[in-house]
């Protein structure tokens, strides 16, 4: 559908539906005289105009969605009891948007960051949000440093602009970024557009069948169109020329019925290899080799109908990692637990309490039955309802099974490092992704690095944050040494 379609007939009205006389002049006291109170039309403008804005989304602030549909290509029943992936061919109405991460809401598309990959299914049993990234693996491993992290990307307080101090500072004493880091600044760390790249989970979930067995899973969605990518020169100046360019570029797509799907992948880990890993499987910082648990393909997601109001279902649309479904659940990700509260938290903040009751965050497939009432904006859908429970008159009741299996836990509370593996290390898959990469690509990588690096205003900062690289792989951290050398003069 294209914009043409959203044409509205009959006269223009105020917001309490009277007819407009007059859209173009005040009501004025005599020809050249002053505005008068009663033009109410003006100060109902004035003020609606006023309040048009909400809070911007603290991160993923820049972003561009799209409706599209899953369907399932793989019998899975053997490791989730989820309804919506219960029968091959079966499809689920999904919505997807796409973001970069430090930006603000009105920031270029075409910049070095990653990409959010947040994904509603709209189950008939509720809906369930994968809200992952084009990446992976992310730069720490624990939420508890999630601020401290996004404070180094976003807006100096006094300069009031990003700061290669910050960045770097934050990244060299915090060694566990040095994979997701070099992933960033290679070849992929710039997508040609959303439709040229893969989305992943990244974490580790917990999938359930209906014996309760239990089974770690991660997620990834391959893009059909190819892997497509800017080198930070085409970046630089399509951003300058076309701020935009993501977005304008799924929509185009999307109109001209070019409608860009993934093949859906999963990595499953039986619940008993988790303790025994050679490294721990809950670890954000790293990825599963393909060898020790090959990706089993499951399903197709294709994209192929545009929002009709960016603000009402891309602005307003809410997305978390804690909307789970029967059948699948979180882990033990100390990452993901900590976004089990913040996702929420920071809806009923940006949007309001009633924000799961607006059209693209509502379930399409079945309905929420809830005895929460009331609040900004709470549109009456209860009706006479009886608003608790336990109650003598019928209406919504507990089903007495839990969404995922429990987990055995041992030990005593504490501010504890992960359960120790024998292979957990923070360098060692940066090291192999690096030495993964052809030789050119090595070249582009160690000078978006340096380009950046050479930018830190004190020695060791740069110093630290090269001896990450170096522990990657000596070759790499050789090359970086002396190529941000060489920019420092
Ligand atoms: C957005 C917190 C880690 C992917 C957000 C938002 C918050 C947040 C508060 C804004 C939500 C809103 O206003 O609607 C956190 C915290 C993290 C974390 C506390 C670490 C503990 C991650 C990771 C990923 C991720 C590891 C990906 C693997 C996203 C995406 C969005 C987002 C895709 C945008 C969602 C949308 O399109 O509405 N995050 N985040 N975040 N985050 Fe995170």
């Amino acid at each position: 559908m294209t914009q043409e379609a959203h044409v509205t007939q009959g006269p223009l009205t105020t917001e309490a539906g009277a007819p407009v006389a007059d859209n173009q002049n005040s009501e004025t006291a005599g020809v050249g005289g002053p505005v008068l109170v009663q033009d109410q039309l003006l100060l109902e403008k004035l003020a609606h105009f006023n309040r048009e804005r909400i809070p911007e989304r603290i991160v993923h602030a820049r972003g561009a969605g799209a409706y599209g549909t899953f369907t399932v290509t793989a019998d899975v029943t053997q490791y989730t009891r989820a309804k919506f992936l219960s029968e091959v061919g079966k499809q689920t109405e999904t919505f997807l948007r796409f973001s970069t991460v430090a930006g603000n809401l009105g920031a270029a598309d075409a910049v070095r960051d990653p990409r959010g990959w947040a994904l509603k299914f709209y189950t008939e049993e509720g809906n369930y949000d994968l809200v992952g990234n084009n990446t992976p693996v992310f730069f720490i491993k624990d939420a508890i440093k999630f601020p401290d992290f996004i404070h180094t990307q976003k807006r100096d307080p006094y300069t009031g602009s990003q700061e290669a101090d910050n960045v770097w500072d934050f990244w060299g004493l915090s060694p566990e970024a040095t994979h997701q880091v070099t992933w960033l600044f290679g070849d992929r760390g710039i997508p040609a557009s959303y439709r040229h790249m893969n989305g992943y989970g990244s974490h580790t979930f917990q999938w359930n069948n209906e014996a309760g067995e239990v089974f770690w899973v991660k997620y990834h969605f391959k893009t059909d169109q190819g892997i497509k990518n800017l080198t930070a020169g085409e970046a630089e100046l399509l951003a300058g020329k076309d701020p935009d360019s993501h977005q304008r570029d799924l929509r185009e797509s999307i109109e001209r019925g070019e409608f860009p799907s993934w093949t859906v992948q999963v990595q499953i880990m039986p619940a008993a290899d988790a303790a025994n890993y050679r490294f721990n499987p809950f670890d954000l910082t790293k990825v599963w080799p393909h060898e020790d648990y090959p990706p089993i393909e499951i399903g197709k997601l294709e994209l192929n109908r545009n929002p009709e109001n960016i603000f009402a279902e891309v602005e307003q649309s809410i997305f978390s990692p804690a909307h789970f479904v029967p059948g699948i659940g979180p882990s033990p990700d100390k990452m993901l637990q900590g976004r089990l509260f913040a996702y929420g938290d920071a809806h009923r903040y940006r949007v309001g309490i009633n924000a799961d009751h607006l059209p693209v965050n509502r379930p399409h497939a079945t309905e929420a039955r809830t005895h929460a009432r009331d609040g900004f904006l709470y549109d009456g859908r209860h009706k006479g309802a009886k608003n608790y429970e336990p109650n003598s008159f019928g209406g919504p009741h507990q089903t007495d099974r839990p969404l995922w299996a429990s987990s055995a836990v041992t030990g005593g509370t504490g501010n504890h490092a992960a359960a120790v593996h024998a292979e957990d290390d923070d360098f060692v898959q940066a090291g192999n992704l690096y030495r993964l990469m052809s030789e050119d690509e090595k070249g582009r990588l160690v000078d978006n690095l340096a380009g950046f690096i050479a930018k830190v205003s004190r020695d060791d900062i740069a110093e630290r944050a090269i001896g990450n690289f170096r522990r990657a792989d000596g070759d790499f951290g050789k090359r970086l040494d002396t190529a941000v050398q060489a920019l420092r003069g």
